[in-house]
């Protein structure tokens, strides 16, 4: 399954789960304030590579009256805490495209006033992106993005996510999980469980890996992608009375799950700009037809959020 659409399954408003529960604040929101106030407010907006439309609530926030047209290559769909606010409002009308890669967009030429990205472009083949989007935007078009910055607290974050996952000790923990089930198959009757030895060996394993990554609690020093594996990996004793269909069928998705995960923390690392990568992409503007693009880095205190991009179409 595509990683994204794991994720998104899961109806988050952002890439950022529970930390932007109500979609961007702060100085991503700001940003895009500021340049809606300076730029039109946009009659058509197209966002692309939106997860489930993660510009929505700001839409809605700000009160633009627009079309929002949200294209992302995962299986995407508006969170339903998003939709209750669309439902109370005309003026914005969205749709969302999911399964569908920005590289090659299904509208037409001068469609879209404002093409809109945070932390999406840059996942695409950028050298095909951008000419489509200069192509479906109309001439007096503007693009507004925020994109990975390799010093970004994000990046940061996802690289160290990436080296805290043992891929080994995944395997393990959840090879003890299978044992577990499969040993109450055979037993079918999960209070003598305790009395089969070799039951008994996989859940001192699993205590062993319980002890080494959920003791550490400081934020700084604990492993936080291990300690949230083991935690969901324990939630097996909750279903295990449900059999062994469900029980396998929990492992199988944990691993899933965990895969997806670094799998995400992977991409987030791999397509974060440095400089030159940056210049790169205000190249591609230009030749595109993008006359003037205004670059900056979008910061809280000293703490680096992403590349901050404006870019005009040439009249
Ligand atoms: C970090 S997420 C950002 C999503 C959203 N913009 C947000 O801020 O929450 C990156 C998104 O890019 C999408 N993506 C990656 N490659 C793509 C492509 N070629 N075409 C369309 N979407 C793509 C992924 O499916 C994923 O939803």
């Amino acid at each position: 399954m595509n990683p994204w659409s794991e994720f998104w399954q899961q109806g988050h408003p952002t890439t950022f789960g529970e930390y932007f529960k109500e979609g961007y604040q702060g100085p991503i929101k700001n940003w895009f304030e500021k340049q809606f106030s300076v730029n039109q407010r946009s009659e058509t907006l197209l966002e692309l590579a939106c997860g489930n439309g993660a510009l929505i609530p700001m839409c809605l926030d700000l009160g633009l009256t627009t079309n929002y047209q949200g294209v992302d290559l995962a299986a995407v769909a508006i969170p339903q805490a998003v939709q209750a606010r669309l439902n109370q409002t005309d003026s914005l009308q969205v749709t969302l495209m999911g399964e569908t890669s920005i590289e090659a967009l299904p509208f037409s030429d001068g469609s879209f006033s404002v093409a809109c990205s945070v932390f999406g472009i840059e996942y695409s083949n950028i050298e095909k992106t951008i000419p489509e989007m200069s192509r479906v935007l109309t001439t007096s078009g503007v693009y507004l993005g925020v994109i990975h910055h390799i010093d970004s607290v994000v990046s940061q974050m996802s690289g160290r996510a990436v080296n805290e996952y043992n891929m080994s000790e995944v395997r393990d923990f959840l090879e003890q999980l299978q044992i577990i089930a499969h040993q109450a198959k055979v037993a079918g009757d999960l209070r003598v469980l305790s009395r089969n030895p070799k039951a008994e060996k996989a859940r001192k394993k699993l205590n062993q890996y319980a002890e080494k990554y959920l003791s550490n609690t400081d934020l700084s020093t604990a492993n936080a992608s291990m300690f949230e594996f083991v935690t969901r990996g324990l939630q097996f004793f909750k279903i295990l009375d449900q059999g062994p269909k469900v029980a396998n069928r929990f492992i199988k998705r944990v691993y899933e799950e965990t895969l997806a995960t670094r799998e995400r923390h992977m991409q987030m690392c791999s397509v974060a700009m440095p400089q030159d990568g940056i210049d790169r992409f205000v190249e591609i503007l230009s030749k595109a037809g993008f006359g003037s693009a205004d670059v900056s880095i979008l910061s809280d205190d000293k703490t680096i959020i992403g590349w901050a991009v404006c870019a005009h179409k040439s009249t």
